[in-house]
């Protein structure tokens, strides 16, 4: 039996789209078929290395090609909103970056619409699609080494100050809570649910973006999160999960294809997974299998994790008086 090839377009070739694009390379049943820029000649210049037939240099032209199946939103986070809206208008089934939008209003804005227009709508969170990640969450519900007691993660590296750049530029949602945070904010409730409190301290650029966050998820029992973002300085980019029976370390970079090691009785045990592609690929697969399902919301990372996501991430804003 032939299976569907699935059409896929990409909206704002920035730097992921490049590496979503050689991700999706690696996907049965996948055809980069399309790519739009604001500008043509950029465009044609992605379509000709990644061999995609067809280029616009307007998103509004990409949503009016009734060949495509799937959009990928890849522009920076204040654009999410308005460019998951247009495509969802057009019919389009939408993968967004994360974070999905800059506020629980728009997130909501844009799960109404996908609901209206019967059409499929996912956060790219990829690491909730990753082997590692995968492996750990079961282990965490089949309580093998018990309760988990504690969570620390981090995600760091010093970025050179551009102010005009992406992260740095408060217009286009800049500081590392949305850009990075976002990760450890992600294993937390992932692995430990909603936290009961939160507190939060950050330090701003000049820009007036938050340059580092520290985020602390208070649990019952004493239970809690360590969680840092930063901009200033590289750091491990690593969660450590104590469980009552054993520690687990998710080794560098956390929220990438990597291993895990565990510690039990004194002894180490390093688990690796066989991972041949950067990752972008599983998060893409998902979506072909729910599309295939014909399903308008992923099984995984529902509407109802975007949500409590971004409501955690607006709290965080609150505390660290994050206004954009
Ligand atoms: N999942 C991951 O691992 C991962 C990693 C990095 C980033 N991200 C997410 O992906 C999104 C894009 O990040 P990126 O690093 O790829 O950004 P980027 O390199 O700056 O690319 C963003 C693209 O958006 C388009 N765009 C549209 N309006 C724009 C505007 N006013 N200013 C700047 N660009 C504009 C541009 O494409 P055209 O001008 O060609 O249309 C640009 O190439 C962010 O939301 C980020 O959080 C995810």
């Amino acid at each position: 039996m032939k299976t569907k090839t699935f059409k896929w377009a990409i909206l704002g070739p920035g730097k992921i789209a490049h590496k979503f694009a050689k991700g999706l390379d690696a996907v049965p049943g996948a055809e980069l078929y399309a790519v739009a820029s604001r500008s043509l000649s950029k465009a044609e210049e992605f379509a000709k290395e990644f061999k995609v037939p067809k280029f616009y240099g307007s998103y509004e032209d990409l949503v009016n090609d009734t060949e495509v199946d799937i959009v990928y939103i890849a522009t920076p986070h204040v654009f999410h909103r308005e460019h998951s809206l247009l495509c969802l208008k057009h019919k389009k089934a939408v993968l967004c970056e994360k974070p999905f939008a800059m506020n629980k209003e728009q997130v909501l804005e844009m799960i109404q619409t996908a609901k209206e227009e019967k059409v499929f709508l996912m956060e790219a969170l990829w690491t909730y699609f990753l082997p590692h990640y995968q492996y750990v969450l079961e282990l965490v519900k089949s309580e093998k080494y018990g309760k988990i007691t504690g969570l620390e993660a981090d995600f760091g590296f010093e970025a050179p100050f551009l102010p005009e750049k992406r992260l740095f530029n408060k217009e286009l949602g800049g500081g590392s809570l949305l850009d990075i945070g976002i990760y450890p904010v992600f294993a937390a409730l992932s692995l430990l649910g909603k936290p009961e409190t939160i507190a939060a301290k950050a330090t701003f650029s000049e820009t007036d973006v938050d340059t580092s966050c520290s985020i602390v998820f208070n649990y019952r029992n004493e239970v809690r999160a360590d969680l840092l973002s930063t901009l200033n300085k590289q750091t491990s980019t690593t969660a450590t999960i104590n469980f009552e029976k054993a520690g687990l370390t998710i080794n560098r970079r956390f929220h990438e294809p990597t291993s895990i090691t565990i510690l039990q009785n004194n002894k180490e045990e390093k688990i690796t997974f066989d991972v041949d592609t950067n990752g972008y690929n599983f998060e893409a697969e998902h979506v072909q299998e729910m599309l295939s399902q014909e399903r308008t919301e992923s099984s995984v990372m529902s509407f109802e994790k975007s949500l409590e996501l971004i409501i955690v991430l607006d709290q965080i804003r609150k505390e660290i008086g994050l206004v954009y």
